[in-house]
């Protein structure tokens, strides 16, 4: 980060810490499922696929995959890049909209199972728009000086929540994994600016029906025709949402750093259809370029998406020090959020692969799988003892008891 000039406070936070993004990785299933093989499931064609939405083929979660293990693979590929241990990490963030369990978390199986036994772990809720929500929520953590280093992982398996009979959304979505590390620093960049914003007048546009809902007691098809655990959708309304908001999120996070939209060098916008990019480009007057676009090989994978598309942008060298990038989505809640970032990771050459630190995150994970496997066998242990000699509990508190009694 040599090449970052050092700043006294930042003028809208008034903090002189900042969160620089130090490690990314991703993760998709092995399972690529073509528009052709759609094509045998509901009634459609490559040909309007690739038309309406710019998809070409998605993955699709395998039996041996899920939202935690697709978001450990990416987890672990950003703590490489980062080199940090696990237990250097303070805070983790998992945004979802297929978690694991209602709860616990993904992000506690995740931290568990990482060793990242020094952080607290919680599932973030904005659907598409999940993964700037969650950056921002580190960043802010880093910024106020609770916390040095957190990971934020956005990971989902939309296939195990598709109606596989609604040729309008199972078209469109596909499964992974994004991960980043926030990291502190007094080098001035990172995260400069957010915008988060929900209409949840537009609740009933796209979601998921879960336990909670009003509707519980009707468990296969609720009064207004949604499937339970499954995703419903008004494209056409969500399109027309997407399409206003991002370029209105966008001009408001660059102007509250006072930045034009001809210094930003690339915009990563959540993956949902590329005529909504098209559409949004056109809004900024901009050429389409500067946004990146892989939908063609993912299709939506929810709040995925936008560290799926980083990680292939710095990939690609489409990201260098001091470049600044913006990030934008938007979705179920209605929900939507833009960021602004100066780049502060240095470029791949200057980052030493550190042999021992791999070695020690390996014996880390190791030990964290063992770690948990005893300390599930010792409660079990604890709980048979106690069923073998239910009483004696209650006979040494009261034994405890008669003894103070006996001193008085
Ligand atoms: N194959 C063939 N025909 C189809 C398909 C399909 N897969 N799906 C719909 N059609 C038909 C419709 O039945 C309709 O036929 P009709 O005119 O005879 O009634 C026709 O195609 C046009 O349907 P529209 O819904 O108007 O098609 P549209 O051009 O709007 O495209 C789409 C639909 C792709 C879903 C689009 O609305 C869209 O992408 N919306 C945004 C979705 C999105 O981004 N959602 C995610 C947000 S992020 C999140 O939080 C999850």
């Amino acid at each position: 980060m040599a090449t970052h000039k050092r700043s006294a406070a930042d003028p809208i936070s008034g903090s002189s810490i900042y969160a620089h993004i130090v490690g990314w990785g991703m993760a998709v299933p092995d399972r690529i499922m073509t528009n052709e093989e759609m094509s045998a499931i509901v009634e459609t064609s490559d040909e309007w696929i690739q038309a309406r939405t710019g998809i070409k083929e998605r993955r699709i979660a395998g039996e041996r995959d899920s939202t935690a293990t697709l978001g450990l693979k990416a987890a672990q590929r950003a703590l490489e890049v980062a080199d940090i241990l696990p237990t250097e990490v303070e805070l983790v963030i998992v945004a979802t909209s297929t978690s694991e369990n209602i709860f616990p978390s993904t992000a506690s199986l995740i931290q568990d199972w990482l060793g990242a036994s020094n952080a607290g772990a919680f599932d973030m809720s904005a659907a598409c728009s999940g993964f700037v929500y969650a950056v921002h929520m580190a960043a802010q953590s880093i910024r106020s000086g609770s916390i040095k280093t957190a990971l934020v992982v956005a990971s989902e398996t939309m296939s195990r929540v598709m109606d596989w009979q609604d040729r309008g959304t199972c078209i469109l979505f596909g499964d992974g994994a994004g991960a980043v590390v926030l990291q502190a620093s007094d080098v001035e960049g990172g995260v400069l600016s957010t915008v988060l914003r929900s209409d949840g007048s537009g609740y009933d546009l796209l979601g998921i029906p879960s336990v909670g809902s009003l509707d519980t007691c009707a468990p296969i098809v609720n009064p207004n025709g949604h499937k339970m655990y499954k995703m419903h959708m008004n494209g056409g309304e969500v399109f027309k949402f997407a399409s206003r908001v991002i370029g209105e999120s966008i001009t408001q996070a660059l102007d509250n750093v006072g930045l034009r939209l001809d210094e930003v060098k690339l915009i990563v916008p959540h993956q949902a259809n590329d005529r909504i990019i098209q559409s949004a480009a056109r809004a900024l007057k901009v050429e389409k370029e500067i946004f990146i676009s892989n939908i063609e090989r993912y299709g939506n994978t929810s709040a995925a998406s936008i560290p799926i598309a980083l990680c292939e942008a710095i990939e690609q060298g489409r990201v260098q020090p001091n470049d600044y990038i913006v990030f934008v989505g938007f979705g179920g809640g209605l929900t939507w959020a833009s960021m602004v970032v100066k780049w502060g990771a240095p470029e791949a050459e200057e980052r030493q692969a550190a042999v021992l630190g791999k070695q020690r995150r390996q014996a880390s994970y190791t030990l964290a799988r063992w770690r948990a496997r005893l300390i599930r066998f010792q409660r079990r242990l604890s709980n048979a003892v106690t069923r073998i000699r239910p009483n004696e509990g209650r006979v040494h508190r009261l034994r405890h008891k008669i003894d103070q009694h006996d001193l008085r």
